[in-house]
């Protein structure tokens, strides 16, 4: 089963989006959106795809969730519809280069978030008013690192540690020890490289 990461920004009070919009704007914490994801998957919402300003995402490959025909008579190559998530699961497995990315909204990361090995989780220094909420994860995953801290935000690292019969033999089966390490330095270096420019 191929290992997915989740990246997110919520505020203290856990909003993660308003009127369809994220209800702040943090270059900084955009950067480090655009740095993760280029060049690899992001998996959206519909409701978060429209959302977007610029769409699709440049230098991604962008997989949008929708039960509803979209992009039938303007196809892109940059995007894919998937109707379920058994179906963008079963074409996830044959990325083997790409890292995927579970990029929200609100009913995505619900949905996805107990599948994912990695949650990168920006915690704005604020109370926000909004309408989407970041759904549970306390219960499934665990602090691994602070990769940066600002008086506005703080990057948290949190890894998947749920009972081992769930996910851990599937992600050592796919992920074995010494590819993990080599992933840790990477996350690293991505952060020390990015935040040190
Ligand atoms: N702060 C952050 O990190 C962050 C990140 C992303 C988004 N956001 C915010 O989150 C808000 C949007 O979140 P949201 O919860 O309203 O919407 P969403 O999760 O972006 O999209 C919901 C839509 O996705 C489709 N969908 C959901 N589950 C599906 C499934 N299992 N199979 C097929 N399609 C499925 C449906 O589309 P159809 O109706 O077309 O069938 C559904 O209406 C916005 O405010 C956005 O700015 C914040």
């Amino acid at each position: 089963m191929k290992p997915f990461r989740a990246i997110a920004a919520m505020s203290e009070n856990r909003v993660i989006g308003a009127n369809n919009g994220i209800p702040w704007h943090i270059p900084d914490d955009f950067r480090w959106f655009k740095e993760c994801t280029e060049n690899q998957i992001v998996v959206l919402g519909r409701k978060t795809y429209d959302s977007l300003k610029k769409k699709p995402l440049p230098r991604r490959e962008n997989w949008v969730l929708t039960h509803r025909d979209l992009f039938m008579f303007n196809p892109d190559p940059l995007i894919r519809t998937f109707r379920s998530l058994e179906k963008l699961e079963q074409t996830a497995e044959g990325q083997n280069n790409k890292q995927i990315w579970i990029c929200g909204g609100a009913e995505i990361y619900k949905q996805y978030l107990p599948r994912c090995r990695d949650l990168f989780l920006t915690k704005i220094k604020r109370t926000v008013t909004g309408d989407r909420f970041f759904p549970e994860f306390e219960n499934i995953f665990t602090e691994k690192k602070v990769l940066k801290e600002t008086d506005e935000f703080k990057i948290v690292w949190y890894v998947n540690s749920a009972p081992k019969r769930i996910t851990q033999d599937l992600i050592e089966a796919s992920f074995p020890k010494d590819q993990e390490n080599i992933e840790e330095k990477t996350i690293e270096q991505l952060a020390f490289s990015f935040f040190n420019i």
